[in-house]
């Protein structure tokens, strides 16, 4: 095994034993070298590929730190972020960003298969886990479904709930995409990281529990350096 995996497999092995723990500084590369009798060439590669793998990162003239653990999302259940978070043991919330209501978008009357003159309500959120932000989530509800939605004030409080609980609304399933994308300047500031990080871009369309009446369309960008998607696969 080449040296550089070596030495990466001994900080993966301490960093997942706990023995160096999230925010952990982490010694600059030279002290790294003498202490594992290696190159610089070698601390460095290996540092880069844990960087890859989200075990560590470096900030700008602060030197490298242990990353924080990922959550590990499910993709099989049709949950709600606050259930997400309250399955970790975290208390969930929002800040909202903005609301509006809109309407004659065709991009939006395509997606909902809705008639042409119905409205629509955008809603903004940063969602925050114990006061972090995680996610932007910009999502889209039609309106005859939940007349006036938009004079509830969403700060720390559930979309889900509120559907069912103010406007009878239970939901079925949703049909969701992922893919990668890079953070450009907006979602850097709202989400606190620096411009071009990874984000996972779900996209979702969910549906009431008829099976057929498409309610909600969301795009949520969760920071790819705090979230793992998991599934299990059968043969
Ligand atoms: C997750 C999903 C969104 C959904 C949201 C509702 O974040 N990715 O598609 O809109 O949960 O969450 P809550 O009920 O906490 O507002």
């Amino acid at each position: 095994m080449p040296l550089y995996c070596q030495l990466k497999d001994t900080l993966k092995a301490a960093i997942e034993r706990g023995k160096l723990k999230p925010n952990d500084r982490l010694p600059p590369e030279t002290e790294l070298a003498q202490l594992f009798q290696v190159s610089r060439m070698t601390v460095r590669q290996a540092l880069i590929e844990l960087e890859n793998e989200g075990f560590i990162r470096r900030r700008q003239g602060q030197g490298t730190f242990v990353a924080e653990r990922k959550f590990r999302q499910s993709l099989l259940r049709l949950t709600s972020f606050t259930e997400d978070m309250q399955s970790r043991g975290l208390k969930a919330g929002a800040r909202v960003l903005s609301v509006k209501v809109i309407s004659g978008d065709e991009n939006l009357m395509q997606r909902f298969e809705a008639a042409p003159d119905e409205q629509f309500v955008r809603l903004e959120r940063i969602r925050l886990a114990d006061g972090e932000p995680m996610a932007l989530e910009i999502s889209f509800l039609r309106r005859k479904f939940c007349p006036r939605i938009e004079e509830i004030d969403f700060t720390d409080r559930s979309l889900y709930v509120t559907l069912r609980e103010e406007f009878g609304l239970e939901l079925g399933w949703a049909s969701q995409t992922i893919e990668a994308k890079l953070a450009d300047e907006y979602e850097a500031k709202v989400l606190g990281v620096p411009v071009g990080v990874p984000l996972l871009l779900m996209q979702r369309i969910t549906y009431l529990a008829d099976g057929l009446t498409r309610i909600e369309y969301v795009r949520s960008s969760y920071r790819g350096d705090r979230y793992q998607l998991y599934v299990e696969v059968m043969r």
